[in-house]
């Protein structure tokens, strides 16, 4: 448990490896060449008062409180904005200095309420720390002239407050949405006295463009900007470090807390992944936590017609094993299976894992990145040698091109955006491939070099046109191919993109791209310096999944872009534990690091440990499962944490899946659309009330700490450990940390992770073990994991997926900043006041031929199913292209999706779906039923009196 405040340095830190040795107040210092005054003093604990100044802003000179004297300067400069210099001597306070800086906070008071007694920020307040540190007795200026103390409130952000009264002008929220978040969306209007801040053009902070990531709220040194839940709860008393639940960035936070009550989420400084940043979700997000539609006791019911009867977890946990040693007795062993969930923690999804293989007695466990980044996993393995992400976050600093290609990282993965576009502003190049005009495209201060805005399903036909331009322009990378991939699978490679029906001019007509275009990016990839790629569902979730993540890789190779800081492959994953959930066994074929279940000793060093034989097959995968429930062989299916009936591709299929099983038991903290098909729900917890670890799309391990108790009574792992015990396969952890002993016995890339050293470190990047007891930022520096990088042909076969007269628009989704996945968590948050509905994107054009406007109800039409929506209408999509999102049951999108899915791995094809577009009249007849029939499914029979 930690206190709420850390010491602020006042200026960044300086990377200089030279030192200047300075005396300040008599005290001999040396501190890195290019470091602040400011910054030097702190370092000795000198501590200058400051206003305007934060260390993790460029600093800005405006407050004048900082000053100091310097031997042989004429005056008192900033020392906020003064470098330091060898031999300086610096005085900090004087007589002199005190007067003036007395004189700056009379200032500063005369124009500022002095209701520091009722004040939310009373006690976090720099302002009057600094009436403190300056010995600030009498203000000589009353209240009584011009001043802002009557300005309104701001009051439009749900989770935040702007009282103009209460704001000195310090530019330090201004600084913080331009250098930090990016988004440029506030100004200092005004010069002299009128000067005041404002968002956009002067309108609320709703109506404006800020995307409340909250970095303004918390570099205002004063209650200028504050949240709600500060003013309604009071000043946090401690904090726990912990790591965030929604997107795979894995942004660390301290939760502040009063008691058991989250005050607020401060992101941490030294988390290495948001670097002291985080988005809307992370910081203001976390109220679903206590929402009232959270399910907090188990319930049962005999068929899904039955309302569900409230029962004791220990009856709950007895049916639930009871059903299924029925269902296996009666139909064989493999007629049951799990799903594990990315949103639990990597020791929760081991349980899982460990119980379907030992307690079921078979491998029938899959997980939700089935439907994401399961050809990640395929393709990353097959041609460099694991399945993860090359590098870390930090790289992108050094990085002169990056590529984006489906993924759309200003609402996905929103603090990495930002470190991108810090990047960006320096000077790195752009080149964004994607049917879409994803924001990044043009930004403020920010404008891709090259927009590839190709046909949906077309993407390893514009790879492999960039490797033919790569190969047959000489821009072959031939010292690292040759020294570091296997050289007859290259030529063979190389031979086939060299053909002239790869060219950009040949593969013009179906990806729509234009040829000089492709060729300019793959110019600018091959030669503009360290080149990273940065992808995401918009290559994996397609029939040619697997095929563009190894395109990818064979892009980085040729270029010899891998295996240094700046470059690499990197998957934007996008739940928060989704690479752990992959690294912990979850897929039917694979142990824990990858490991086929097929290999006789990886499955033997498991059957010791864990004392049962294991099946030397593979399992089902999610479809196979839902498939053979169809057919009347799979009937029992135990989910964690994953809405498969949202999530999931052909939700009619799925219903019918999960309609023929006898015992669904669904683990979730509320009832969600796969609750419907349940017989059993056991209440989850969320990541506030457990500890654990998650692994982010870097591969980084890091503690998620429990800060409260479980309101449902149970931490996840203890449930799957409860129900692993009712049937027969015994589990005795007291605490997850002996989950991770576990973990780190059986699996070599983890052998070195302890809770220990993650406390002391941190957080670290597996590999971690013996030989990189720290962990291994950039994967693959000397040698590739699997020996010689291996070039893999991608021949580009299109999708079955086509377009014709019936559906000549292809449909094409993604998410959106402040929505996550099926929308469970944020729907249930403040977080709806800025998306309230799935809507559908349509260009112009499009709408124009079919007599639609801004906002008409349409009906979207596929072979699978139809659905109706708003539209918005756009050309940030291409013409024959629609783009919409899936957080809202009550739009489904997914019941348009069709079955088509990845050669490889089955991964969904939900990035390419033919549709229709037509005006309606308003939302479908299910969509109408869908509230009753959800209503029905929720029912809970009333709990009858005691005696
Ligand atoms: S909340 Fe973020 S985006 Fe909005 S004004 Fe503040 S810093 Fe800018
Ligand atoms: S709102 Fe806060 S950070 Fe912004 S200028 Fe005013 S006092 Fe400074
Ligand atoms: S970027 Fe992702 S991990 Fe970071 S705060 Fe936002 S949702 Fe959480
Ligand atoms: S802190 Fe240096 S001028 Fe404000």
């Amino acid at each position: 448990m930690g206190s709420v405040n850390e010491i602020d340095f006042g200026t960044p830190p300086s990377t200089s490896e030279n030192l200047v040795e300075l005396v300040i107040d008599g005290q001999t210092v040396r501190v890195p060449w290019g470091s602040s005054i400011l910054r030097a003093a702190q370092t000795i604990g000198a501590s200058i008062p400051k206003l305007c100044a934060t260390e993790s802003l460029q600093a800005f000179g405006s407050c004048r409180l900082c000053l100091v004297e310097i031997e042989g300067r004429a005056g008192a400069p900033a020392s906020c904005t003064t470098p330091v210099a060898q031999g300086m001597v610096v005085k900090t306070q004087t007589p002199q200095l005190a007067k003036l800086r007395r004189g700056v906070m009379e200032l500063y008071i005369s124009d500022h309420p002095l209701d520091c007694l009722t004040c939310a920020a009373n006690g976090d307040c720099e302002l009057q720390d600094m009436a403190g540190a300056v010995g600030l007795r009498e203000v000589r200026y009353g209240h009584q002239g011009k001043n802002h103390l009557d300005l309104p409130c701001d009051e439009s952000n749900p989770y935040f407050t702007f009282d103009p009264a209460k704001c000195i002008v310090c530019s330090r929220c201004v600084r913080a949405c331009d250098e930090v978040q990016g988004t440029f969306a506030l100004t200092v209007q005004g010069r002299g006295f009128p000067s005041q801040v404002a968002a956009s053009q002067s309108e609320s902070f709703l109506d404006s463009e800020c995307v409340s990531c909250g970095a303004c709220v918390q570099a205002c040194p004063t209650a200028a900007l504050t949240e709600k839940a500060v003013i309604e709860i009071g000043q946090p008393a401690h904090s726990v470090a912990t790591t965030c639940a929604y997107c795979g960035v894995g942004c660390t936070f301290n939760a502040e807390m009063r008691g058991e009550e989250l005050v607020r989420m401060v992101p941490r400084k030294d988390g290495k992944a948001n670097r002291g940043h985080s988005c809307v979700k992370g910081r203001f997000a976390w109220g679903y936590a206590t929402h009232r539609d959270r399910i907090l006791n188990p319930m049962i019911r005999g068929s899904i017609q039955e309302p569900w009867r409230e029962v004791s977890w220990a009856e709950a946990i007895a049916y639930a094993a009871s059903e299924f040693k029925r269902i296996q007795a009666n139909y064989g062993r493999g007629a049951v299976g799990g799903i594990t969930s990315s949103r639990c923690t990597n020791e929760e999804t081991y349980l899982v894992q460990k119980m379907v293989r030992t307690a079921f007695g078979n491998n029938n466990v899959d997980t939700c990145a089935r439907v994401c980044h399961s050809p990640t996993g395929y393709g990353l393995k097959t041609t460099l040698g694991t399945s993860a992400g090359t590098q870390d976050f930090d790289s992108v600093a050094q990085c002169d091109v990056m590529v984006v290609i489906g993924a759309n990282p200003t609402d996905g993965h929103p603090v990495f955006a930002s470190r991108m576009k810090q990047r960006l502003r320096q000077g790195a190049k752009l080149i964004v491939i994607d049917p879409r005009r994803i924001d990044l495209v043009r930004t403020p201060h920010i404008e891709a070099a090259h927009h590839l805005p190709l046909r949906p399903g077309t993407n390893v036909a514009v790879l492999t046109a960039m490797a033919h331009v790569i190969v047959t322009e000489g821009l072959v990378d031939e010292m690292f191919v040759q020294t570091r991939c296997e050289l007859d699978a290259f030529e063979f490679w190389a031979e086939f993109v060299s053909r002239p029906e790869n060219s950009p001019e040949a593969t013009q007509a179906y990806t729509g791209v234009d040829a000089g275009e492709v060729r300019a990016a793959a110019r600018l990839y091959a030669t503009g310096g360290a080149a990273a790629i940065y992808y995401g569902l918009g290559v994996t979730e397609h029939s040619q999944g697997s095929t563009a993540v190894m395109a990818i890789a064979n892009l980085a190779m040729a270029t010899g872009n891998l295996g240094k800081p700046g470059c690499g492959v990197n998957p934007l994953r996008g739940q928060n534990n989704v690479q752990g959930a992959c690294d912990m066994g979850s897929f039917p074929h694979e142990l824990t690091g990858y490991r086929h279940i097929s290999d006789d000793a990886t499955r033997a060093m498991f059957e010791d440990l864990w004392a049962v034989e294991l099946d030397a097959e593979p399992g089902l995968r999610i479809p196979n499962m839902l498939d053979a429930a169809v057919e009347g062989s799979f009937k029992g299916l135990y989910v964690q944490g994953e809405d498969i009936l949202q999530s999931d591709p052909n939700t009619r299929h799925v219903a019918a899946g999960l309609a023929a099983m006898e015992c669904v038991v669904v683990h979730d903290l509320f009832l969600n659309e796969t609750a419907t098909y349940a017989h059993v729900f056991l209440p989850g917890s969320t990541f506030l009330e457990k500890d654990g670890t998650f692994t982010n799309a870097e591969r980084r391990i890091q503690r998620v700490r429990k800060v409260m108790s479980p309101r449902n009574g149970y931490a996840d792992w203890e449930i799957t450990q409860l129900l692993s015990n009712a049937l027969g396969s015994s589990m005795n952890y007291a605490h997850p940390s002996e989950i991770m002993q576990e973990i780190a016995m059986l699996t070599p890339t983890f052998a070195g992770v302890t809770y220990d050293r993650l406390d002391a470190l941190g957080s670290v990047q597996w590999p971690c073990n013996a030989a990189a007891p720290e962990g291994t930022p950039v994967m693959h520096v000397d040698g590739f994991v699997r020996g010689k990088g291996k070039f893999i042909v991608t021949e580009y076969v299109p999708t079955d997926e086509k377009i014709g007269p019936r559906f000549p628009l292809l449909l094409t989704t993604g998410r959106i900043l402040s929505q996550y996945n099926v929308g469970a968590q944020t729907r249930r948050t403040a977080n709806v006041t800025w998306h309230q509905e799935d809507v559908l994107e349509i260009h112009p054009h499009d709408a124009e031929d079919r007599g639609i406007g801004d906002g008409d109800w349409v009906k979207l039409h596929s072979r699978a199913g139809a659905t109706t929506l708003r539209t918005i209408v756009t050309d940030r999509v291409a013409p024959g292209v629609v783009y919409t999102t899936f957080h809202h049951p009550d739009t489904q999108a997914n019941v348009v999706t069709t079955e088509h899915s990845d050669w490889a791995t089955n991964c969904p094809e939900y990035k390419v779906t033919a549709v229709q577009v037509a005006r309606s009249n308003g939302p479908s007849d299910w969509q109408s039923d869908y509230s009753s029939k959800v209503r029905r499914s929720r029912r809970v029979a009333p709990v009858e009196p005691a005696e």
